[in-house]
């Protein structure tokens, strides 16, 4: 299994506390004044800081907001079609189509519903899902680096047989068809130490164990602050092919960096390997995202990683190839320089002399 980092749909590119009657989101939305707000409701508990999502559905656009005392506003649309609704985990919630002419303020209530269906999955404490012992402190020395507790976590991984989970266990420490250098070095863990976490994982995560997650605290918000803050959601175009021209089914979004000298945000897509521009003021979905696919010397993609621009071109890191990229927006050009000795790139800088620096694995 090739476990995705980064599989958002939507590429999460503005966010933050914007103060609300003076939004912008870009120039190509600076004239707009049109507003949707209304009430949310429940049939189950209280509403509290609550998400309501409003989808420009031809720009592709998503605006998110949360509910204060149950009301929520979203200022500044551009004029044109939404679909609407809340977003609460176990609920179901009304969907509602509205039609937003400019200057005009509509009002769309939305409803949600408990869902019947009770999950699989028992939560529970840390000790409970990750026994203690000397596998786990191995783990949490060794590992966790990486795989924290919600960031590829393993509990999340379909469960399998102790032999399974030793095999992709070593899978860290070996080299891939897609990867020449091992994502860890063999020398780090001991393979004594490798089939304790097998046994261990066969034990807790086997196939017939049951299916157990971390449960969380709850999230203490400040609704008066929150519902003064709007995320934007820019959709991402289709996948496609990847350079090798096999069909990529989704993208697998990691690193992001808005450029300094222009509208343009970049952003680097593991699955198909390649470098997306999105000129955040162009209203147009189909012309507002640009894609240059990395060449690679085998099927896979070349695993572009970290992202950064200095000087007006575009750099990155290549994970899998073992280079490092750059790109001139004006010409598309596309430079892969390979370093004298093998390695993994990860993350990059530039410094002030336009120098690019990196770490590697
Ligand atoms: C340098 C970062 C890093 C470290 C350290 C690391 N992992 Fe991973 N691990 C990953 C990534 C990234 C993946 C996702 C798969 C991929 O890209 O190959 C992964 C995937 C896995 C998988 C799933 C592989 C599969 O084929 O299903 C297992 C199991 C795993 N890691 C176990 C471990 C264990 C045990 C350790 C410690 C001994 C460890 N990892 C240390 C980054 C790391």
């Amino acid at each position: 299994m090739r476990y995705k980092i980064a599989v958002a749909f939507w590429v999460l590119i503005a966010a933050g506390i914007l103060s609300m009657p003076s939004i912008s989101y870009g120039q190509a939305q600076s004239a707009a004044t049109s507003v949707i707000s209304g009430a949310v409701t429940t049939d189950k508990g209280e509403i509290r800081a609550v998400r309501v999502k409003a989808t420009d559905t031809v720009r592709k656009i998503a605006y998110t907001v949360f509910t204060n005392k149950g009301k929520y506003q979203i200022y500044n649309l551009p004029s044109g079609a939404y679909q609407i609704s809340a977003l609460q985990d176990g609920f179901d919630s009304t969907n509602l189509s509205v039609e937003l002419k400019a200057g005009e303020t509509k009002t769309a209530d939305l409803a949600l519903k408990a869902k019947a269906a009770k999950s699989d999955v028992e939560l529970a404490d840390v000790d409970t899902v990750f026994p203690p012992g000397v596998a786990r402190d191995i783990l949490f020395k060794e590992c966790e680096g990486c795989h924290s507790l919600e960031h590829i976590p393993w509990q999340k991984m379909p469960h399998r047989s102790e032999e399974n989970w030793r095999i992709a266990i070593n899978h860290m420490f070996e080299p891939l068809p897609m990867r020449a250098i091992p994502i860890v070095s063999p020398e780090a863990v001991t393979q004594e130490q490798r089939d304790l976490i097998a046994k261990y994982f066969g034990t807790i995560f086997g196939e017939d164990s049951p299916k157990r997650d971390l449960k969380l605290s709850t999230l203490n918000v400040n609704e008066e602050e929150i519902s003064s803050a709007v995320w934007i959601q820019y959709a991402l175009p289709p996948a496609g092919k990847n350079a090798a021209g096999a069909e990529i089914k989704r993208r697998g979004t990691h690193d992001i960096y808005p450029s300094e000298v222009s509208s343009n945000v970049w952003a680097v897509d593991t699955n198909t390997g390649s470098i997306l521009g999105m000129d955040r003021n162009n209203p147009d979905y189909q012309e507002r995202w640009r894609e240059f696919l990395l060449p690679s010397p085998n099927k896979f993609s070349v695993h572009p990683h970290g992202i950064i621009e200095s000087r007006g071109h575009v750099f990155w890191t290549e994970l899998d190839h073992g280079a490092i990229g750059e790109l001139d927006p004006k010409t598309g050009e596309v430079h892969q320089y390979m370093p004298p000795t093998p390695s993994a790139p990860h993350t990059l800088r530039a410094d002030s002399k336009g120098n690019i620096w990196y770490s590697s694995l």
